[in-house]
């Protein structure tokens, strides 16, 4: 769908309910007619929060010093596996900070480990930026997808959410890198960072619009207390979801999952992510003594739980919404496979 910049503009930035709630409509509307009531499940392995980067928004940053720090063995990584693959997963996603410790030796050989016990199953990688070469080499190993949210898509934004060694060039390029090299993509950015205005989300879209990314995660901004940006006020709820219906209206066939922080600014935040357009959702496999160790914001929801017991509360606050888990790979509409 076309929609113009002033277009865009008035419903980035509308308070009336009830033009968001005939935003969200159209956005179910065009969400069915690709994905009808189906809501894929990806299992979340959060399996190391060390980080070298400072991002000044991040829980996680290297900077802060009161975070206990954990990685996760290989034995540990494909333990929460075989739970996902039990309780039905057939995406694992592998999320971490920037951990060098994780060479791109180390990551192959997860990857080997994990293709070769689950040959039908998608793995997706969130380990950040890397170069074109180790994307090549994690890819041969056996990784589908990559997300690397681009976060803000201004230079000047850019800036002021991260320390100068940060680039949004290289970050941008690591995402051309790995479209290129044949990953399903997701890109996305915070919803009411610090210093962010109303053109700078409309950058976000006309960027994601250029990418054509296949998934696309939008949360709203959490202040985490011990990062610079502890004292700013939180990312607005009704702006998150209607960033996430635009997003869909603009990329009919993305996969957009309902965010863990949509989960934590509000009650049924997640459900209402769906309402808004988006159709995935990330339940979480990490072992549960490890949970609230990742704390990227503060009082981040299901860190107290076992992964099953996150696989059966989504279902059936899925259901409740009228929704249909859908637990097959879920590859982007209108992916090939074998290309
Ligand atoms: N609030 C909300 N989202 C955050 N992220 C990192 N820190 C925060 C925060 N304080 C998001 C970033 C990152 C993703 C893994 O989590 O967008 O890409
Ligand atoms: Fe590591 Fe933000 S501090 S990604």
């Amino acid at each position: 769908m076309e929609l113009r910049d002033d277009e865009l503009l008035h419903y980035i930035t509308t308070e009336d309910p009830a033009e968001a709630e005939a935003l969200f409509a159209r956005a179910r509307e065009v969400r069915s007619s690709h994905y009808g009531q189906d809501v894929y499940f990806r299992g979340l392995i959060e399996f190391s929060n060390y980080c070298k980067n400072n991002c000044y928004y991040c829980g996680i940053r290297a900077g802060n010093p009161r975070v206990e720090r954990y990685r996760l063995s290989l034995e540990e990584m494909l333990s929460c596996c075989r739970m996902g693959d039990l309780l039905g997963y057939r995406t694992f996603v592998f999320q971490s900070g920037e951990d060098p410790w994780f060479t791109d030796d180390r990551i192959v050989e997860m990857l080997e480990a994990v293709r070769r016990e689950f040959p039908d199953n998608a793995i997706t990688l969130s380990i950040g930026e890397r170069s074109r070469a180790s994307y090549e080499r994690f890819f041969r190993a056996g990784a589908n997808r990559y997300l690397l949210r681009h976060e803000t898509a201004s230079e000047e934004h850019y800036r002021k959410l991260h320390p100068p060694t940060m680039s949004l060039q290289e970050r941008k390029q690591c995402l051309w890198d790995l479209k290129g090299i044949g990953y399903q993509v997701g890109a996305g950015f915070m919803v009411g960072t610090p210093f962010q205005t109303p053109e700078n989300l409309l950058g976000d879209l006309r960027f994601l619009q250029k990418l054509e990314p296949q998934m696309v995660g939008i949360g709203p901004f959490l202040p985490q207390e011990d990062t610079p940006f502890g004292k700013h006020p939180q990312g607005s709820f009704e702006q998150t979801l209607r960033m996430v219906a635009l997003t869909r209206l603009l990329l009919p066939k993305a996969l957009i999952p309902a965010t863990t922080a949509l989960g934590t600014i509000a009650p049924q935040g997640r459900e209402k992510g769906l309402m808004a357009g988006a159709n995935v959702v990330m339940p979480n496999l990490s072992p549960k003594e490890v949970r609230k160790l990742y704390a990227l914001y503060d009082h981040k929801i299901c860190t107290g739980d076992e992964a099953a017991e996150c696989r059966v509360c989504m279902e059936g606050r899925i259901r409740n919404f009228g929704f249909v888990p859908n637990m097959a790979r879920g590859d982007a509409a209108g992916w090939n496979r074998s290309a």
